[in-house]
């Protein structure tokens, strides 16, 4: 199970890739545009940053302009990963990337028939947005997830299911516990993971209780 970074701030990829157990970075047009590089050389310095994949999107929406923008994204380093849209331009794209080798990540993906178009098209990976579809309405992108997860396990597709557009810790782990492959989330949330209330408490009663005996650490 991967957990990704959804950032394109190199200050946070640096800050989560020192916690040792980020897999990669997720970006999208709209984090990148906050970064404010160029995206070129933005995605050199992320690529060096981790050792994981690196989603990046094309922009173009007609085929052959994402075919070109995803040769060029993917000769960038061996790590990317090619993000298009779940679109008929999109899919069309990703099938032909597919049979070029070039990994993918078809996002915007809201629907069950989507993310079953993405699989039988070759992609990589597919990004089921739970937040966005939740603002709509409570518990459609849970849903979402776990009819994904059967369909994928029921038609043998190799596709992994990355959970996006997380809004919260319950979002995160309701997709580890539907069994998806990846979680991408923004920093905020990943900072939660490690931490639990009843874990600080316990330290500090181990730590007043070694002092309160006055014992000595050997060395
Ligand atoms: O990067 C894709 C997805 O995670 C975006 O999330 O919060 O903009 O809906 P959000």
């Amino acid at each position: 199970m991967q957990i990704f970074l959804d950032s394109a701030s190199l200050d946070e990829i640096r800050l989560a890739e020192a916690w040792g157990w980020i897999d990669g970075v997720t970006t999208n047009p709209t984090l990148v545009a906050a970064a404010g590089k160029n995206y070129d050389e933005l995605l050199r310095e992320i690529i060096s940053a981790t050792k994981g994949p690196v989603s990046a999107e094309v922009i173009a929406t007609d085929k052959n302009g994402m075919l070109a923008q995803a040769r060029f994204l993917s000769q960038l380093g061996k790590q990317v990963v090619v993000k298009l849209p779940c679109t008929t331009e999109g899919l069309a794209a990703t099938r032909v990337l597919s049979q070029e080798k070039i990994k993918t990540n078809v996002t915007l993906i809201f629907s069950l028939s989507q993310g079953l178009l993405a699989a039988k098209a070759g992609a990589t990976y597919c990004s089921p947005f739970v937040g966005r579809l939740e603002d709509q309405a409570p518990q459609q992108g849970e849903e979402l997830l776990s009819h994904l997860r059967t369909a994928y396990d029921d038609y043998h597709f190799q596709t992994k299911i990355i959970a996006a557009s997380m809004r919260h810790l319950a979002h995160f782990e309701s997709a580890v516990g539907i069994g998806v492959d990846a979680v991408t989330a923004p920093l905020h949330i990943l900072e939660k993971l490690s931490k639990h209330h009843l874990t600080d408490l316990g330290l500090q009663k181990f730590l007043d209780d070694w002092h309160r005996a006055n014992l000595k650490f050997p060395n």
